[in-house]
């Protein structure tokens, strides 16, 4: 180790060592003592008196300083630092107590006499002088380290020292800071800032640690400052340095870049597709290709909505006849929604907002067809259908046994937790059969609207605030406990799960469906402040040892969308840089589109698509059109700055303003059994067979970033000529039963999509529920 510079202190080495000053020349700085105080020797086993040191030759030679005492004894001093496990106790200055576990610094012995103050709570005792401490430890052998040097190698991963950064008194030159206490050092520090995606690190004041961009310091306008600035010892690597008071220790990240945000020059585009006539609350594409969409009733500003509305999307041009007025019987605020694998695809909307209606269970049937107005409606009667538990922000999906699963959610708008589970229809018939969830009791409040995702092992996936498990599909207990999921570099207690809200969607599965699944998770916030996630993390649930894969997004978003497009991307879109899920808890609207590309390599699958000017916050949404556009809707901030958002976008991803021609297909069977082979005709404009794909879109219908339903998946086909035939996924657990969007690709150009139904109606929905006022569709 490089003995560096000698510092011209009030005292230096060459005083200590040549004229090893006297006790007068010491004492005369200070107070002057009747008699000269003793080092004590009756402490508790196995504190010992190891000697007089100098101080402050080069910084503090015992790196913990506790609160001055007036009334200190070498007694209290090893009892504090006893009490805190350390090894090293420290009295200076009479008054004074440090605490460490060896000294630092390059501290140099003293001569005996030097150490000639009295304790402040007994005189008799040595308690060092001015620049002087008088030092017990638990072992005779204490360890003397040199005087500390930032660090400049050895570090993990592509840190590079820069110097020692001169911070504005009053700002942060790196945004996010960690305090460690007794581990700060360059190799915690800069691990930390690694791990979340962050490219310059530094510490500050010993303890701090700090991460950000280089932006972020570009931003901040700051300076170097003499080397000799940065001078305190990093408690958790007291050889290195740690910065000083407004002086950070300041590292960049020269290795390769540890992500990539791909800036395409076609971005796409959004357009303004319809005024609308509601803030719609869940969107819904059917199978009859029009947008059904529920709006929240009751404590809206405008009073005269029914709750439910249809979009002609052929119509779109024509405001007077592009919407069809339906009507729901309860209040759907906060409800969810699936679409059913039955005959008719029918919607099912359960919960709600307070009383009977978060038991409310809703069916409607789309029908109608592109310029004619469907004649079907919501379809409710809570005498007879409802849910066993009162469920406000519950979740539906369908099982790959074809019952739909609902689940979690409180009792009422921010009552109680509801942290259970039950089956539709209920299997009990009348009886109850709801199962209690001990983790979704835990982790109330976070924990509303989980993500649940069938696994092609058949077993259930859930990620609830910041945490996932996979549950038995029949008796829904525990099989494995994830790793909870990362959250923030400063913060561990941020989620992804309503309030917290983030988006997440399973990888699309390919053909032969032998790779295992990913599950992603996008954005989200913290308690509290409300910092919003700045990060997607996602993992393989079933490989061996899962861990989390954690992927910087280039901007934080809190109430993002995540809509699964053809070609197996997902458009990320919506939400604010701050804040949380709910009424007048976000600001700072992200007007940016992301697009997540899961076939590249990790860190390098976002692409910076084009931004909007429209806000869109709480309850807004993004859902795939049948012609391979996004539909952009909503927004219900209750913010006065952000208006209640009517105006409904439509967004253009790249796949579509390449000045192509979208290809087309003919296709005479839409219902599909797992494993059957399908023939479609297809017409491609620049491509051949070779270079097509065919990818199966599930229906979703989409509520607080949650796309219930989502799947995405690349079949098998080949093609002779014209005529390509499909292959139909093998199984329910690959793909549960349900409604797809068929798709064709020319390259990358999406087709308008077919519906086509696979697996059928294992559970016999289409007959549920038998009562003489319900229109059911059939199986
Ligand atoms: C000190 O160590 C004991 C025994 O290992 C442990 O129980 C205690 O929590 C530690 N105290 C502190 C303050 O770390
Ligand atoms: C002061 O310290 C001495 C030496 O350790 C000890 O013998 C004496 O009892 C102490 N006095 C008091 C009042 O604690
Ligand atoms: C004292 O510590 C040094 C360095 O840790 C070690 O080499 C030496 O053996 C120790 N001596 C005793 C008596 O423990
Ligand atoms: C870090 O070490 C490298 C190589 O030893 C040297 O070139 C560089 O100047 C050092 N950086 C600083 C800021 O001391
Ligand atoms: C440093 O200490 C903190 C607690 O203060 C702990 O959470 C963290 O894991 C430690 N880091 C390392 C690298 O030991
Ligand atoms: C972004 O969208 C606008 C229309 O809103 C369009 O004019 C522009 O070309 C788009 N930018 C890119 C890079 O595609
Ligand atoms: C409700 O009133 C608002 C404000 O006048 C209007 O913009 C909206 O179109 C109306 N909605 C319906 C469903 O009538
Ligand atoms: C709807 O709200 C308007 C303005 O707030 C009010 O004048 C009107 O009476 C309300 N209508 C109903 C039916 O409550
Ligand atoms: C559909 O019904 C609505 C009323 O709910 C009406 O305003 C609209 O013009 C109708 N559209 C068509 C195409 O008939
Ligand atoms: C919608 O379905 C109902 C039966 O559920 C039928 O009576 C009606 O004619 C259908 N309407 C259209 C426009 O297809
Ligand atoms: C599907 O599985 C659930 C959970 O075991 C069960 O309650 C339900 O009855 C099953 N549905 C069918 C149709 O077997």
């Amino acid at each position: 180790m490089v003995r560096p510079r000698v510092v011209v202190g009030v005292l230096t080495l060459s005083v200590i060592h040549s004229c090893f000053a006297s006790s007068n020349h010491i004492s005369s700085m200070h107070h002057r003592r009747q008699s000269v105080p003793k080092s004590v020797s009756n402490l508790p086993k196995p504190w010992t008196y190891a000697g007089c040191f100098v101080d402050n030759a080069h910084g503090r030679i015992v790196a913990n300083q506790q609160p001055d005492n007036a009334q200190l004894t070498i007694e209290s001093c090893v009892k504090t630092c006893s009490a805190q496990n350390f090894t090293v106790a420290a009295a200076e200055f009479s008054t004074q107590c440090f605490c460490g576990n060896q000294l630092i610094a390059g501290a140099t012995a003293a001569p005996e006499s030097d150490c000639n103050m009295g304790c402040g709570g007994n005189a008799t005792e040595a308690c060092g002088a001015g620049n002087r401490m008088s030092v017990y430890s638990t072992t005779k052998n204490v360890t003397i380290l040199p005087v500390a040097v930032p660090q400049n190698s050895s570090i993990p991963g592509s840190w590079s020292y820069q110097g020692c950064l001169m911070e504005a008194v009053g700002s942060r030159a790196i945004p996010w800071q960690n305090i460690y206490h007794t581990n700060n050092s360059a190799t915690t520090c800069l691990s930390q800032c690694a791990a979340f995606g962050y490219t310059v690190g530094g510490m500050e004041y010993g303890e701090e640690c700090y991460c950000g961009d280089l932006s972020d310091v570009q931003a901040a306008g700051v300076k170097f400052a003499p080397e000799s600035d940065c001078n305190l010892p990093c408690p958790g690597d007291p050889i290195h340095l740690c910065g000083a008071g407004n002086r950070i220790q300041y590292y960049v990240w020269t290795g390769a870049p540890p992500y990539v945000w791909n800036n395409p020059q076609n971005k796409g585009y959004y357009d303004f597709l319809v005024p609308g006539i509601v803030v719609p609350l869940i969107a819904t594409v059917g199978i009859n290709g029009k947008v059904t969409f529920l709006e929240k009733d009751g404590t809206s500003e405008f009073n005269n909505s029914t709750g439910a509305y249809e979009l002609d999307l052929s119509l779109v041009h024509d405001f007077s006849k592009a919407w069809r007025e339906m009507h729901v019987k309860s209040d759907v605020f906060c409800s969810g929604s699936v679409v059913l694998p039955d005959k008719g695809g029918r919607i099912l909307n359960v919960g709600g907002w307070s009383l009977d209606s978060t038991k409310g269970v809703r069916l409607y049937t789309p029908n109608g067809s592109a310029g004619v107005n469907g004649t079907n409606d919501w379809q409710e009667n809570f005498q007879e259908l409802s849910l066993q538990r009162q469920r406000w922000y519950p979740t539906a999906a369908v099982l790959a046994n074809g019952s739909v699963l609902v689940i979690g959610g409180e009792t009422g708008s921010n009552a109680s937790p509801q942290p259970s589970l039950e089956i539709l229809p209920n299997p009990g018939g009348k009886a109850d059969t709801v199962i209690e969830l001990d983790w979704l009791a835990r982790t109330d409040p976070y924990n509303l609207y989980p993500f649940v995702f069938v696994l092609p092992s058949g077993r259930i996936f859930v990620i609830y605030y910041n945490e996932a498990r996979i549950l038995d599909p029949v008796t829904f207990s525990t099989v494995v406990q994830l790793p909870n999921l990362p959250a923030s570099v400063n913060n561990f207690l941020g989620g992804r799960t309503y309030p917290l809200e983030g988006a997440a969607v399973m990888f699309p599965q390919h053909a032969p469906y032998t790779d295992p699944v990913r599950i992603l998770t996008c954005g989200g916030s913290a308690p509290g402040a409300g910092v919003a996630l700045d990060n997607c993390v996602s993992i393989e649930p079933e490989s061996p040892n899962p861990t989390w894969l954690l992927e910087r997004m280039p901007s934080q978003r809190v109430m993002p969308c995540m809509t699964p497009l053809p070609d197996g991307t997902f458009m990320i879109m919506n939400g604010a840089h701050q804040g949380l899920a709910g009424f007048g808890l976000a600001t700072n609207p992200n007007l940016g589109a992301l697009l997540y590309d899961p076939s590249k390599p990790a860190n390098q699958r976002i692409s910076i698509l084009n931004t909007t000017i429209v806000a869109r916050l709480y309850h807004s949404e993004a859902i795939l059109l049948p012609d391979a556009r996004v539909l952009v809707s909503g927004s219900d901030p209750q913010t006065p700055q952000y208006p209640e958002e009517m105006r409904i976008e439509a967004y253009y991803p790249p796949y579509l303003t390449q000045g192509r021609v979208q290809p087309s297909f003919t296709i005479a069977t839409t219902d599909w059994a797992y494993g059957s082979s399908h023939p479609i005709v297809v017409t491609l404009h620049q491509g051949t067979t070779s270079t097509m794909k065919v990818s199966l879109v599930a229906a979703v219908s989409s509520t607080h970033g949650n796309a219930m339903g989502a799947r995405t998946i690349f079949p098998a086909f080949s093609c002779l000529r014209t005529t390509c035939t499909i292959t139909a996924p093998p199984n329910a657990f690959v793909s549960p039963p349900g409604w797809h969007q068929l798709f064709i690709l020319d390259g990358p150009t999406p087709s308008h999509s077919a519906w086509v139904r696979i697996g059928g109606d294992p559970a016999k929905l289409g007959n549920w529920p038998k009562f003489p006022d319900f229109v059911v569709p059939g199986v």
